[in-house]
């Protein structure tokens, strides 16, 4: 297929499913053309925010041939988001299948937390076409990160941004930073402009919510960091926009997207997140197929996961607002 009519196939995939969420359809007539899949739960650092360091499951990597057999299940694919709870450099065939998609004409993104890199990585990124790159970068002083991101250290931080970004120059096509800002932070913001500055970032943002993973585990332990709850936080922002626009940074501030009775949630009709176990899980914001399963790609064709009773009644339930407690917090009525 050329790159031509590729480009209409998603278009008129995308337009299906877009549909298919206006008109609330139970079943879906296609399979997502965006997935997120996550190619290790491996990580070696411990965020504080994070729930990849609690988690008693067992870590491991996505295979090349699994990664492969998921692929071969959604002929529609045109992008997928090479990342879930983990860092995505730690999986050794990770350049294997970013070239892997490329065959097949995917786009791949992913975020890292810069704190893996190396000769391995370097060579991969300078073979791969075109990728999207974010980097996490929520302080750039070491006491923070030591608070935040246990397991960084800042000057190393640094030159593994700065090499990433020169390695990938002419393969990535957009190298972003993603800040997530709790009170621990919040007055380093003006840093991480600068620094973004200094490796061209094409945009850097600042989240201002806390996932809570929709676990009542977690939701205890990151409780007490959410910024929301606890400071007004609009002069630092303020301050930060001021900065930004002066130094040509594009900046954009994130502040939970709350969906509503008229505004529902559009993950069940359009895309899915697969974790390393090939647990179908109906979003990011959940990722944990603790919390909910739909289905295992190794044990069920994607294509009757995607339209079992199980996403039909999940569908049904986001339609008539009858929404499970994980989904309540993504609703502000
Ligand atoms: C789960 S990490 C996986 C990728 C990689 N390990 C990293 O840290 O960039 C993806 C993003 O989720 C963010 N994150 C982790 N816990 C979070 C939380 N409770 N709320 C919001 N974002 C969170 C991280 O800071 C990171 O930017
Ligand atoms: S946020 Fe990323 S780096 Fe931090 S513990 Fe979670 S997966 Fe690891
Ligand atoms: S409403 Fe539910 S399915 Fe939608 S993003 Fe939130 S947790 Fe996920």
């Amino acid at each position: 297929m050329t790159k031509f009519s590729r480009k209409i196939r998603n278009y008129i995939i995308t337009g299906v499913l877009k549909f298919s969420f206006m008109l609330k359809l139970k079943r879906i007539p296609v399979l997502p053309n965006v997935i997120d899949l996550e190619p290790t739960n491996l990580c070696n650092l411990k965020c504080s925010h994070c729930p990849n360091p609690y988690w008693v499951r067992k870590k491991k990597n996505l295979r090349l041939d699994q990664f492969e057999y998921i692929v071969r299940q959604l002929p529609n694919l045109m992008y997928i988001k090479l990342q879930g709870i983990g860092e995505p450099f730690l999986n050794p065939e990770l350049f294997e299948m970013i070239r892997k998609a490329e065959d097949f004409g995917i786009d791949v993104g992913l975020t890292t937390n810069g704190m893996v890199y190396n000769d391995k990585i370097r060579d991969g990124m300078q073979k791969i076409k075109k990728m999207k790159i974010t980097v996490s970068v929520d302080a750039l002083s070491n006491d923070v990160v030591q608070i935040l991101r246990r397991g960084s250290h800042i000057d190393t931080l640094k030159k593994n941004i700065a090499s990433l970004r020169e390695d990938s120059k002419f393969t990535c096509n957009d190298f972003s930073f993603w800040s997530v800002i709790t009170k621990d932070n919040i007055h380093g913001l003006l840093s991480i402009i600068m620094f973004g500055k200094s490796v061209d970032v094409n945009s850097i943002s600042f989240q201002m919510f806390l996932n809570d993973w929709s676990s009542e585990q977690i939701k205890n332990i990151i409780v007490d960091q959410k910024i929301e709850d606890i400071y007004d936080y609009q002069s630092e922002i303020e301050e930060a926009k001021i900065m930004a626009n002066e130094n040509k940074v594009q900046l954009n501030v994130v502040t939970q997207n709350y969906y509503t009775r008229n505004n529902k949630c559009i993950w069940p009709y359009t895309r899915i997140f697969i974790d390393v176990d090939g647990n179908v899980v109906p979003c990011c914001i959940i990722s944990d197929a603790a919390v909910i399963t739909m289905g295992n790609v190794f044990e069920q064709p994607l294509q009757e996961i995607w339209n079992s009773e199980k996403y039909i009644q999940f569908r049904e339930d986001i339609k008539t607002h009858n929404l499970r407690d994980y989904c309540k917090n993504c609703y502000s009525e």
